[in-house]
């Protein structure tokens, strides 16, 4: 999720869109740039870092009236000077800033180098500008009609600006499944990724749909739709302040990130599911095939929620793949002298990627010679430079202390990673491939039913529960990690001490802990251990629990004896802690508000340890 920022008018553009990439910097802040016309060139500064060290950059006299910007999440290629956009073709007449992920950019990119083509970054963006300038040439076309062109032979999702050093009125916009909105003006027109940052000039504003390509001046505006069709704009007026704008809307950076999670798991798989050929493209995994060959198990370690992730993908490496996982609190394995053999393959989560324990841990890997792969969420963070090899989950910053989406993004790369050594120790049929990708190409579905059903239940059952003193938690297979992440996410955004427990053990102990005071929240969705599960819940019951039971829809034993009742749609087993998160994440954000927490920086903890 990157953040682009435009200006077209009278004024001087360049502070309008400095100040307005400041307002999108929670879409996205490792590197940012501008490009302006001057006496008919396109000058372009850029740099790595925040947007305050490029506004140290650019002289205060510098002016330009037709300006874009662009502030960085990094997908492609590390975040670095010749990695920030806007880039610009190879001829200098073509400049472009981009938001999305290019799926196709490398068969692009190659057919571009046959063509003459050189590259200074190593990044999609790059590939699309030259693309554009290729076709200008070739069909000798128009801008827009280039960019049209050129954007038939792209897959992927990208809302784009470009300018060219030809024309010094226009700005062509593009857009597909990346957000982008045009503020009308007196005589200017404002671009973002959303309306903060023109807000204060307009409440005038047109959003792009899909497919759509548009070419804006000061004072003209046109639309194109995919079949070339010109369309008149819907302008519409902005009612949302600022604030509620950088939040999509939502009262917090957490619920808009829980809510955001079927697009940040489109993000994840995109591209690396290929359905006819049944194969699993990760470039970390198909770089180090021959290790996960010969390897004799794996060793995952993680701290927090992205521990829990781990769990999580032992259940289903083990499961699929039958290849053996064990799962360390990094911070322990740093110190225990642990067994590492050579042919360990060492894989670590980490949403921030800076987590001293985590690093510590693969650095006492390394040591060993083990193979180190990490699953990160952000682009050029020091756990991805660090590995060998590794798959970036593409969840976008991650605002809230509280992992969310960066959890789900996770489940689904191990997912991803299982059906791969799976397909790699012939431990999987074609029909299981084929079931287990269909459903997670379709999960996304699922998990925004889960959000538009549950939540206002979900809501209700939290305030009967916001005084509680104690909370447990329990699940069976896949579940018991979920369980734990459930509790997880209650302790820290409410405060209220809350456990997670294999569904079993409750009777070696904590059954004890069981009368009416004590809320258990049990997820009772596999069909796999399902009377197992409900003589648990007759357990609480016979002792005067109160019991919380997340059930499959059509659920007709546990739902009969619970106190309340959340559904949630059925789904592969493997898949199934997408959907049951979703709940608990839920359950623990009302809790939280309704006890008037802070829940995006709740007491005590930091979004990043990056001390030990
Ligand atoms: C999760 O909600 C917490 N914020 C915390 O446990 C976090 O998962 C842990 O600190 C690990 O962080 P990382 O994923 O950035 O390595």
């Amino acid at each position: 999720m990157c953040g682009i920022v435009g200006y077209i008018g009278e004024k001087n553009g360049i502070p309008i869109v400095i100040e307005g990439l400041k307002r999108l910097e929670y879409r996205g802040y490792d590197s940012s740039g501008i490009c302006y016309h001057k006496s008919g060139t396109l000058r372009i500064k850029k740099k790595k870092g925040k947007v305050s060290d490029l506004e140290a950059l650019i002289s205060k006299n510098s002016f330009g009236n037709i300006v874009m910007g662009h502030t960085r999440w990094a997908t492609h290629g590390k975040p670095s000077d010749k990695n920030a956009h806007p880039h610009i073709s190879m001829n200098k007449k073509i400049s472009i800033v981009h938001n999305g992920i290019i799926e196709n950019y490398d068969s692009i990119k190659e057919g571009l180098i046959q063509r003459g083509y050189k590259f200074k970054s190593e990044t999609d963006t790059e590939v699309l500008v030259n693309l554009i300038e290729y076709v200008q040439i070739d069909l000798k076309v128009s801008l827009i009609e280039a960019v049209q062109q050129a954007l038939t032979q792209v897959i992927g999702a990208y809302s784009i600006a470009v300018m060219s050093s030809n024309d010094s009125s226009n700005l062509v916009l593009a857009k597909k499944g990346s957000p982008l909105v045009i503020g009308v003006g007196q005589e200017e027109h404002y671009i973002a990724s959303d309306p903060s940052p023109f807000l204060k000039y307009t409440k005038k504003a047109i959003y792009l749909d899909d497919d759509e390509v548009a070419e804006i001046s000061k004072n003209k505006l046109s639309i194109l739709t995919f079949d070339k069709k010109i369309k008149s704009p819907t302008i519409n007026k902005l009612t949302m302040e600022l604030e509620e704008i950088e939040k999509g809307g939502f009262e917090t950076f957490m619920l808009k990130e829980i809510y955001e999670q079927p697009k940040s798991i489109v993000d994840t798989l995109r591209g690396r599911i290929i359905k006819k050929s049944q194969i699993i493209k990760l470039r970390g995994f198909n770089e180090s095939v021959d290790t996960f060959k010969r390897a004799k198990r794996i060793v995952i370690v993680a701290c927090g929620t992205s521990w829990i992730a781990g769990l999580v993908a032992e259940y289903i490496i083990e499961g699929l793949a039958k290849l053996p996982v064990e799962v360390e609190y990094a911070s322990e394995f740093r110190y225990r002298n642990p067994i590492i053999y050579k042919n360990d393959i060492v894989i670590a989560f980490s949403q921030s990627g800076e987590t001293a324990d985590t690093i510590s841990a693969l650095k006492l890997a390394k040591e060993n010679g083990a193979l180190l792969y990490g699953i990160c969420n952000v682009v050029g963070s020091s756990i991805s430079r660090l590995v060998n090899v590794g798959t970036f989950t593409h969840a976008g910053p991650e605002i809230g202390v509280a992992s969310t989406k960066a959890f789900t993004a996770q489940v689904s790369v191990s997912i991803l990673i299982a059906l791969a050594i799976a397909k790699l120790r012939k431990q999987i049929s074609k029909n299981d491939f084929k079931e287990i990708t269909d459903a997670l190409l379709s999960i996304h579905e699922k998990m925004q039913y889960t959000l538009s059903n549950c939540n206002n239940k979900i809501k209700q059952i939290a305030r009967k529960y916001k005084n509680s003193r104690n909370a447990l938690y329990l699940g069976r297979g896949l579940s018991f990690p979920v369980a734990l992440e459930g509790a997880l996410k209650l302790k820290e955004i409410s405060y209220i001490h809350a456990e997670g427990y294999p569904a079993a053990e409750m009777k070696h102990g904590p059954i004890a802990l069981i009368d009416e005071n004590m809320p258990t929240i049990i997820i009772a969705t596999n069909k796999r251990n399902y009377e197992k599960i409900f003589s648990n819940a007759q357990e609480i019951k016979a002792r005067n629990g109160k019991l919380i039971a997340i059930v499959s829809q059509g659920d007709n034993q546990i739902s009969k004896i619970a106190d309340h009742v959340i559904e949630v749609p059925k789904t592969n087993y493997y898949l199934s802690p997408l959907i049951n998160t979703i709940p608990l994440q839920l359950f623990s954000y009302y809790i939280a508000s309704f006890r008037g927490c802070n829940v995006d920086q709740p007491r005590n903890l930091a979004k990043s340890v990056t001390v030990e």
